[in-house]
């Protein structure tokens, strides 16, 4: 499963991506709003760090002018996918933005069946929104268990499962089974995922037995020892 993160801020893009675990960013328009800065800049700042996909959204609510947006944004930089919420007009706008070879995220799907839609108009990703179900007491992952199925049943739709609106790591290793082909997560989910306290106590346990070998040197000793090779 493909890992991007779903922020537009460019310090956590800029620290996850120095793991080396980052294949793709999503935003949308309030996290690009919570950053204060202009969005085609930001999104074109973001698309030089990550070379992977960018999910850059529209705002026009009407097909036309969605297109329209649609292809500026795809001009911006190669790695910008155009995300447009699962409307009808969405619908509309993602059938000929794909025909155009421009590639979409259609987003805000909330039951299969707009998933399955998504997937006939030829959207790249869909975007079910995990969390915001759950916050209604719905299983979220039932979406996306729903979804993979009704795509690996019919493999004329080519489009990719992105989970969102995740909320822990839970919910990515649920989607990594689930066979979700992306999970975008916020930082501070990220960084949940990659500790644990016993790797932690762990760690620190065999920094304290080290201290009593009789040479704590790695670099010295191994150079030494090499050069004795030669
Ligand atoms: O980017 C879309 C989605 O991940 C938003 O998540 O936490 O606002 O429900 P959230």
């Amino acid at each position: 499963m493909k890992i991007f993160i779903d922020t537009a801020n460019l310090a956590e893009i800029r620290e996850a991506h120095s793991w080396g675990v980052i294949d793709g960013v999503t935003t949308n328009p309030s996290l690009i709003a919570k950053e204060g800065r202009d969005f085609i800049a930001t999104i074109h700042e973001i698309c030089e760090l990550v070379d992977g996909p960018v999910s850059a959204e529209v705002i026009a609510q009407d097909a036309p002018k969605m297109v329209q947006e649609g292809r500026l944004l795809a001009q911006v930089h190669k790695n910008v996918v155009v995300k447009i919420p699962l409307t009808f007009e969405g619908l509309k706008a993602c059938s000929i933005l794909t025909k155009e070879g421009i590639r979409t995220n259609v987003t805000l799907c909330f039951q299969a069946s707009q998933a399955l839609l998504a997937a006939k108009a030829g959207a790249t990703y869909i975007s079910p929104f995990i969390g915001r179900l759950d916050d209604l007491g719905i299983d979220g992952m039932d979406l996306i268990r729903s979804i993979v199925t009704i795509y690996k049943n019919d493999p004329t739709l080519k489009t990719q499962v992105l989970a969102a609106s995740i909320r822990d790591p839970l919910h990515v290793v649920q989607s990594a089974e689930a066979g979700s082909h992306v999970a975008t997560i916020p930082f501070k989910v990220l960084k949940q995922m990659g500790v644990h306290p016993l790797t932690d106590k762990g760690n620190a346990q065999f920094l304290a037995d080290w201290q009593t070998a009789p040479d704590t040197d790695i670099i010295g000793q191994t150079s030494r020892w090499l050069a004795g090779r030669k």
